[in-house]
């Protein structure tokens, strides 16, 4: 027999620092009486837990409960899949709390149909302290004082650039590496998808970059998992992951301190502007027996203080505009003001990597065009060309 109050929930938090703040949400639902089953699919970034879910949905079995981002969350919507959660969101006020930039994926047709756990950010870079230390001791604010760090770490004889060499970790890198040629930029080619911005002497500097920092990655980087990236750095094997701050959890789960042990900062060339992605647990239509338990399971979520428990850990800020940041620690700090700001000035845009500029047509096309060059079947002239072309093809 199901239990009456029980959550199935599919997700792609499994490396140690996921696990441990997926573990603050379970808790969390056991202690309301709300019995938890997992449905894991490894894979950062979630491509393989999306293809997972369809075979659920297609077998007209989904879960309760989906881990999912940005526009993907709008293409199920828009299936008529997802389920209802204005009870709750109406009597708990969420429009009042919750960012609008969030809500637009939140929402469809005026019905909540998710319930956001988080903001992430992918414009940061995570520097070893004391390789940071080794090689000159100031944290790089411009493209070129990083070069100089990267150089002297290479002479240092430590891999520079810690590194995954996987479709969405490129893709991660180059939203931060576009975001650094002006926020303008990043809209122009990233949001609007302007062919001019998408093929011209702007993205050919941007793949020129790329190229750069494909230099400093080691001979082992094809396939690594992002988790491993980040043990580099931890190890101090690698000097520095460029990764959104999912990447701190892993520091946190290892013991380790920011500012004492490692350094946060903005990508060179991107203070000021944030890219970024709201993990949502979408919520699908299911029978009356387990509607009690999701409509349980997304106030939870929204919980003030869950909101703080959970993000501490997962390296992420919080989804609500009213939550405290006390419990945070520096670099948490600098995330949640940095959004406050970027949300003031207007420089607050969604992550392409990370399903929030374009639908996954788009998304799945510069991934392409991305890793290609970086696995150097293309210069950096003929894939900004590449990449306009794959752009327009993948829009329709
Ligand atoms: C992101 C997700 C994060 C993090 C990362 C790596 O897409 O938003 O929560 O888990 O993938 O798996």
């Amino acid at each position: 027999m199901a239990h009456a109050d029980e959550v199935e929930v599919l997700h792609w938090w499994t490396s140690g620092g996921e696990a441990a703040a997926l573990d603050v949400l379970k808790k969390d639902l056991e202690s309301k009486g709300v019995t938890w089953k997992d449905m894991p699919v490894a894979g950062g970034g979630g491509e393989a837990a999306m293809t997972a879910l369809r075979a659920r949905v297609t077998a007209g079995n989904p879960p309760t409960a989906v881990q999912a981002l940005g526009f993907d969350i709008t293409d199920w919507a828009k299936q008529g899949t997802l389920g209802d959660l204005n009870e709750v969101a109406t009597a708990e006020g969420w429009d009042n709390v919750i960012p609008a930039a969030l809500q637009n994926f939140s929402k469809y047709d005026g019905k909540w149909i998710a319930a956001p756990v988080n903001v992430h950010s992918t414009n940061w870079v995570w520097i070893n302290k004391a390789a940071l230390d080794a090689a000159g001791g100031k944290a790089p604010e411009t493209w070129d004082e990083m070069v100089v760090v990267l150089d002297k770490m290479k002479a240092n004889g430590i891999t520079p650039l810690a590194h995954g060499g996987q479709a969405w970790q490129e893709a991660t890198m180059f939203d931060a590496v576009v975001l650094s040629m002006g926020p303008d930029f990043y809209k122009a080619s990233m949001i609007d998808l302007d062919p001019a911005a998408l093929s011209g002497d702007k993205m050919v500097e941007v793949f020129n970059r790329m190229a750069k920092l494909r230099s400093y990655v080691d001979d082992n980087f094809s396939g690594r998992d992002w988790n491993l990236a980040s043990a580099m750095v931890i190890e101090g094997k690698g000097g520095m992951q460029m990764m959104g701050d999912w990447a701190k959890g892993e520091f946190l789960k290892a013991g380790k301190k920011p500012g004492v042990d490692f350094v946060c900062i903005r990508f060179p060339g991107t203070q000021g502007a944030v890219t970024f992605n709201s993990d949502q647990f979408m919520m699908f239509k299911v029978g009356e027996d387990k509607q009690k338990a999701q409509l349980l399971m997304a106030s939870a979520i929204e919980n003030p203080s869950f909101q703080s428990a959970f993000n501490v850990v997962k390296g992420s800020v919080p989804a609500r505009t009213d939550v405290p940041n006390d419990a945070f620690d520096d670099c948490g700090k600098k995330g949640m003001a940095d959004l406050a700001e970027a949300n003031t000035k207007g420089t607050l845009m969604g992550s392409m990597a990370h399903g929030h500029a374009a639908p996954a047509a788009v998304k799945n096309a510069v991934y392409d065009v991305v890793t290609r060059h970086f696995n150097g079947e293309m210069d950096s002239a003929a894939a900004a060309a590449a990449l306009a072309e794959a752009v327009a093809a993948a829009k329709g």
